[in-house]
């Protein structure tokens, strides 16, 4: 049975334009079912990081996890960054998600997924999770294991299936590490085979009595197989892709620590921005202050707003749609106009920096004279044929 596409809205971007379908998923009032003829490549509202492609059952495990502005959250395997992106516009401007992966490709992809989305609570960091679970354990509120598992592999076998059942419960149990006492722990993955779902779990609490499942419901959600309390999707019931996904609590004992390091030096802009804005190498990046004090290695740690010259900065395109939708002064222009701007257009417009289209979707930077102003994009960006 196919499964059907799916987006999830940001909430600070704007009403998205000219869809053929959008249907409210029933379980998560930012995602959308889209007609099949939607490709959100071909939509300015993917470029302006209002939509991000996702499927609607992978919007599921945030949804348990619920982070808080102000919390601390790893993000244990996270790569291309569907989820890190999601915990991180749900932090807002408070707090950090710290995102961990063990393929450093697949991390250089998870920096542009949080860039495009305009996350600043993100650190992305090279460092292993066990190694992370040695040196800081009861630093997190929240742990998400988004699992590496056989719904990527063709046809797994079952020798396939239950090494992946290994390598799972050893990330489940370094990222059980993570969580303060009296924290959270969500386990996901996108397969429906139950050795590497129920099984792990259950093993996991036979060997973890400070472990209990917190039961869950959403609308539209199938309970699991063995009544542990998470929930399962799939294509026939949900339209989804199979997934699977529970919440774990861990009791009240157990280490505490912390990710906080020394705050940086922070860097005037000339508009009010949320949270700090600091230099990294020669850029500046808007950063949540847990964020920019969290001390771990980063190979991202916020958003990259731009890069700084003598004469001021010089914006990144998402850097600059974030400071667009973030106080900076923004010139309004109607959604025709931003295709055509995009496609590399040139217009009278005023004299802000930056400009928002009249659905509130945040385009960039503006550059040139006033009379023949245009959106400053990199060439590598796709410019036309967007609607
Ligand atoms: C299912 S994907 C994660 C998808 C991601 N959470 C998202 O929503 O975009 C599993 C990820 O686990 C990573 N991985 C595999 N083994 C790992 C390990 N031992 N520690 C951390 N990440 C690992 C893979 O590189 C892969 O990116």
């Amino acid at each position: 049975m196919p499964t059907r596409r799916a987006i999830r809205l940001h909430p600070l971007r704007g009403q998205p334009t000219g869809w053929s379908a959008l249907e409210v998923v029933p379980w998560h009032d930012a995602g959308r079912f889209t007609g099949d003829g939607d490709d959100p490549g071909d939509r300015l509202d993917y470029h302006t990081g209002l939509v991000y492609p996702q499927d609607a059952a992978s919007q599921v495990p945030v949804l348990l996890l619920a982070p808080r502005p102000g919390e601390v959250v790893i993000d244990t395997c996270a790569a291309p960054g569907s989820k890190t992106s999601q915990i991180g516009i749900a932090l807002g401007d408070a707090g950090v998600v710290v995102a961990c992966d063990a393929d450093p490709r697949r991390r250089a992809v998870l920096g542009e997924v949080l860039a495009r989305q305009g996350v600043t609570a993100a650190v992305v960091t090279p460092m292993p999770v066990a190694v992370l679970a040695e040196r800081r354990p009861g630093c997190a509120d929240g742990v998400l294991v988004d699992a590496p598992c056989s719904g990527h592999l063709p046809s797994p076998t079952e020798r396939q299936c239950e090494r992946l059942a290994v390598k799972q419960g050893r990330i489940l149990a370094d990222a059980a590490r993570l969580v303060r006492p009296g924290g959270r722990l969500v386990y996901s993955t996108c397969t429906d085979r139950r050795i590497e779902n129920e099984d792990v779990v259950r093993a996991f609490l036979d060997a973890n009595p400070g472990w209990r499942p917190d039961p869950a419901t959403l609308p539209g959600c199938d309970a699991d197989l063995d009544g542990l309390g998470g929930l399962r999707l799939g294509a026939e019931r949900q339209g989804t892709e199979p997934f699977f996904a529970i919440r774990l609590v861990r009791d009240q004992d157990g280490p505490v620590d912390t990710l906080a390091g020394d705050a940086p030096e922070p860097l005037p802009l000339p508009w009010p921005v949320p949270g700090t804005v600091m230099r990294l190498g020669g850029h500046a990046v808007a950063v949540t202050a847990a964020a920019a004090a969290c001390a771990l290695p980063a190979e991202v740690r916020g958003l990259r707003l731009g890069r700084i010259h003598e004469r001021g900065c010089e914006w990144q395109p998402w850097g600059a749609q974030g400071l667009a939708r973030r106080g900076a002064p923004a010139t309004v222009v109607a959604h025709g106009d931003a295709a055509a701007l995009w496609a590399g257009a040139t217009m009278a417009l005023p004299d802000a920096p930056f400009a928002v289209t009249d659905r509130g979707a945040p385009l960039g930077v503006l550059a040139g004279p006033p009379d023949a102003r245009r959106l400053d994009l990199p060439s590598r960006m796709r410019r036309a044929g967007l609607r």
